[in-house]
């Protein structure tokens, strides 16, 4: 799909040959509320387009979209008003202008050029609101759709200079498309995307970048190695596995930083296998081994100074005569031993195997995401995501995924329920021997594997890394990208901070 191209503009709004203007609108106190930036165009209206609004039936409320004719007052002939919700404290906030300008960018789809206003209250949350929302996944539909609204002039906020705003316009623009890289490798098919062709396309997606530097080990050099939690995963398919290791070094050497990300192409259970129910979405059960790839390209396109490592476990897991059973034991990369009890609980396999790797590195942080449990989705639902880890280095990250706009939430690591995981023949076993905690349990599982003295944190993903409903702000059906902004912002806060 083609991202609508974005442009800062300094022009009169009147007289802007654009097919729609977008404007902000706010829930108040005691009503609806026009919000800042749309003063040129309340103006057309001769101070009437509050009242216009109001007799359409605008409230303000978010994903709210109202539109109406200028009948010759703009050059434009439409403007769409969008609603951001009700306002905080501090006026409204960045993901409130995020998800409005989401929305309208899906409400524009088909259009050639909007201006929209919405930037004149925060510039970057408008730019990448705008670029996820119109987001459009479209490879394998035979049909031409409308595609989505070819060009977004951003009224520029009136604090701050032009070549700052180029820069945030820069920025923001770089996380969308790393949003929207994460989102093309989760919605692109099972059949199409296995850990060969998975690898294959991060090569393609590095190529060209300054700093970047791609590692593709095959099944053979797996073996060679004793990488057996992804052995044993994908040894049940005919697709096998792959560990993808993205590097990037940047012009100043700064803070290590290693990113590790769940890479099941399609999670069936293995023997123990999954109902048939809502099985298909386990296509997505590599969302954070693509959010750990974009991540670190995004890091080399923004030239953090930084050395960035993301880890891609990649494995399919499936039944079959060749595939690994409960009561197996694998040896893990590094030595430790692990008895299989359930096929299932497949992504803490290969996920410790990578975090046992990448830690032989010394890195200063370590971040792993993954689609790991169905017990994320109980406790938190569809929408947040579950923080665990380290103390301090696991709050920061859930401060800055909430700061982003991905729901985050610090989860703990109960120190009663590691005994659970006690195994009768090995190390430790893959789960409890029940359900509760489901969540921790494995948190406490993927512990086991992190050096001693590394600060890190595990972030279950499974709830928000896909999103089967309608599109509602920018987070549009399918894959979601989460947590790629999540990451970007803990990359730029180690880089500005240590
Ligand atoms: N990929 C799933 C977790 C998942 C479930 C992600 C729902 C997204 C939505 C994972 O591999 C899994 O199957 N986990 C098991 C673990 C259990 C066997 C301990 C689960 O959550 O049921
Ligand atoms: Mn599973
Ligand atoms: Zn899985």
């Amino acid at each position: 799909m083609t991202a609508p191209k974005l442009a800062i503009t300094d022009s009169e709004l009147s007289t802007t040959a654009a097919d729609a203007v977008v404007v902000g609108t706010i829930q108040g106190p005691d009503g609806l509320v026009l919000a800042g930036g749309a003063e040129a165009v309340d103006a057309a209206f001769d101070g009437g387009l509050l009242d216009v609004l109001g007799t359409l039936g605008a409230t303000g409320k978010a994903d709210e979209v109202v539109t109406l004719p200028t009948f010759g007052k703009l050059a434009a002939p439409l403007v769409v008003a969008v609603g951001l919700g009700k306002p905080t404290a501090e006026g409204v906030g960045e993901e409130q202008v995020r998800r409005a300008s989401g929305a309208a960018a899906r409400a524009l789809t088909g259009k050639k050029r909007a201006v929209t206003t919405l930037s004149a209250l925060h510039l970057g949350p408008a730019a990448e609101g705008t670029l996820l929302g119109a987001y459009q996944f479209t490879a394998y539909k035979t049909a031409a759709g409308d595609a989505p609204v070819a060009r977004v002039d951003l009224v520029a906020p009136a604090e701050g200079t032009t070549k700052a705003h180029r820069a945030t316009v820069k920025a923001s623009t770089a996380i969308a498309e790393a949003v929207a890289d994460t989102r093309d490798l989760i919605n692109t098919p099972p059949n199409d995307l296995y850990p060969g062709s998975f690898a294959d396309r991060v090569t393609a997606l590095a190529k060209g970048l300054a700093g970047v530097e791609v590692e593709v080990l095959d099944e053979k050099a797996l073996r060679k190695q004793g990488f057996g939690g992804i052995l044993g995963v994908g040894g049940g398919s005919s697709r096998p596995p792959r560990l993808v290791r993205v590097t990037y070094r940047g012009p100043k050497a700064g803070k290590k930083v290693a990113l590790v990300g769940k890479g099941i192409t399609f999670d069936t259970g293995g023997i123990s296998i999954k109902p048939a129910a809502g099985m298909d979405e386990m296509t997505s059960d590599m969302s954070g081994a693509a959010a750990v790839v974009a991540t670190a390209l995004l890091a080399a396109k923004l030239k953090f100074p930084l050395e960035v490592t993301a880890w891609a476990p990649l494995a399919e897991n499936m039944p079959s005569g060749t595939a690994y059973r409960p009561g197996d034991v694998l040896t893990m990369y590094g030595g430790k031993t692990v008895e299989v009890l359930n096929t299932d609980a497949e992504g803490r396999l290969v996920l410790s195997d990578a975090i046992a790797r990448a830690c032989e590195d010394g890195p200063d942080y370590l971040v792993e995401t993954s689609t790991l449990t169905g017990a994320a989705v109980v406790s938190l639902g569809k929408r947040t995501a579950g923080v665990m880890g380290s103390d301090e280095f696991r709050d920061r990250v859930a401060a800055l995924g909430r700061a982003v706009g991905e729901q985050a939430w610090a989860m703990p690591l109960p120190e009663e329920l590691r005994a659970d995981l006690d195994s009768r023949v090995a190390d430790i076993a893959n789960v409890a021997g029940h359900r509760f905690g489901g969540m921790l349990a494995a948190g406490l599982f993927l512990r086991e594997f992190v050096a001693e003295g590394v600060p890190w944190a595990h972030v279950d993903i499974a709830g928000p890394a896909f999103h089967s409903g309608g599109a509602y702000g920018y987070t549009t059906r399918g894959g979601t990208g989460v947590p790629v902004r999540t990451l970007a912002a803990l990359l730029a806060d180690i880089a500005a901070n240590g």
